[in-house]
């Protein structure tokens, strides 16, 4: 089975790498083997690396606040981790200020994520803060995705620390194949940083996608809204999702009568706007998925719902689509259950009364899992439901 995964990855044209190494399979670039004692790069003038240290950040308690950036950016020490930013060589190879890699940094450190995306490579500016904070929290992976940036980011990689590799994966693809392929290993990101294709259409599925896979209480890092493309797509993400919270800190101030439009950022010395999750998974009337989950049988029983006590009691509706992957055509059944819930209720296992099975031969399976509630207020849920 896992042969036949790696073929399909082969034939759409790659297969991602990881553990601090950049390599390509069956499309080895000439200059993959770069020597970290070469002189100057192909990216221009000599690469220069600060060895790891402990950058200093403000502390701030993520659980006590939804926002916040106000708090960060108003301490002593977040001078002192923008000082650090601002004197650091890779300042030359990111295409954001230092004020921003700092808060990047200084999040990272709060948040302690277990996994940080950044949609947008290029020369690994910005990737450099995410490792240095990911090291520094002694926890978590970073993955950087960007599908022209190999030749710039490799050479530069290559001069890198061993200990600031080490948790970085580079994937020299599209977001949409990233996207997918995150969703293949059941990765779910704590903290995203959008800086890919700035077009609109982009920047919004790069934030959609994000979202749906984000931890409760995630961050979305959005860069360059002083362009059209990236300032809409968060504004609409905000207006169709108002339980997110913006993290700005002063009220930007857009002008109407432009497409590129410095003023729009609400975070000072950054063109960042940031987003953040609501701190529980929320269900309303929309039915929501999230997303498709690699299972390892040809059946399933129902799914299982960890929620924060409603107040108001509603109806839970799950549907669970189940499909087997073979060589003839997708086997696929949907099966259905719905529950009544009110106060007092936390955990339940939500069985269907015919649990659907397909064929017991296929390659791999999957099941998709899609809920309704309906209800006055929305419903929580603590964790994303898990297939039984
Ligand atoms: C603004 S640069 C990133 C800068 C980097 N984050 C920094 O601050 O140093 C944007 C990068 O996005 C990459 N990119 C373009 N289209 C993309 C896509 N569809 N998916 C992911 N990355 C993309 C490009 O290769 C480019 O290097």
């Amino acid at each position: 089975m896992k042969r036949r995964i790696r073929e399909f990855f082969q034939s759409i044209g790659w297969v991602p790498f990881e553990g601090g190494e950049v390599k390509v399979i069956g499309d080895e670039p000439a200059n993959t083997d770069y020597d970290p004692n070469l002189g100057p790069s192909a990216v221009g003038g000599p690469i220069e690396v600060k060895p790891f240290v402990d950058v200093p950040f403000p502390a701030i308690d993520l659980g006590k606040t939804d926002n916040p950036i106000p708090a960060i950016m108003a301490t002593r020490e977040f001078t002192q981790t923008c000082d650090f930013f601002a004197s650091n060589p890779a300042a030359e190879r990111s295409l954001v200020s230092a004020m921003s890699q700092a808060l990047i940094y200084a999040l990272i450190r709060n948040l302690r994520p277990q996994h940080v995306v950044e949609i947008g490579t290029f020369r690994g500016g910005t990737t450099e803060a995410m490792s240095r904070a990911v090291v520094a929290n002694r926890a978590g992976a970073v993955h950087t995705v960007g599908p022209f940036d190999r030749d710039l980011f490799a050479p530069v990689f290559a001069h890198w620390p061993a200990d600031l590799r080490k948790p970085v994966s580079f994937y020299p693809i599209d977001s949409m194949a990233f996207f997918m392929e995150l969703e293949r290993r059941g990765v779910r990101p704590d903290l995203v940083f959008v800086d890919g294709n700035h077009d609109f259409e982009f920047a919004s599925f790069d934030i959609q996608c994000s979202a749906r896979r984000l931890t409760a209480g995630g961050f979305i890092i959005v860069d360059n809204v002083a362009q059209a493309g990236p300032y809409f797509a968060v504004k609409e993400f905000l207006e169709r999702n108002p339980h997110w919270v913006d993290c700005g800190c002063t009220p930007g101030i857009p002008d109407r009568t432009k497409a590129f439009d410095r003023g729009r950022s609400n975070i000072p010395g950054t063109d960042f706007m940031v987003v953040r999750a609501p701190t529980s998974y929320l269900l309303g009337a929309r039915p929501r998925s999230f997303g498709e989950i690699v299972w390892n049988q040809p059946r399933v029983s129902g799914l299982r719902i960890a929620c924060i006590d409603p107040q108001k009691s509603g109806t839970l509706h799950v549907q669970c689509v189940l499909r087997g992957f073979t060589d003839s055509p997708v086997a696929e059944v949907v099966a259905e259950a719905s529950r009544k819930i009110g106060a007092g209720t936390s955990n339940l296992d939500v069985k269907f009364e015919n649990p659907p099975i397909v064929q017991p031969d296929c390659i791999r399976y999957s099941v998709e899992p899609w809920l309704i509630w309906i209800g006055d207020d929305p419903l929580h849920l603590r964790a994303v439901p898990i297939p039984i």
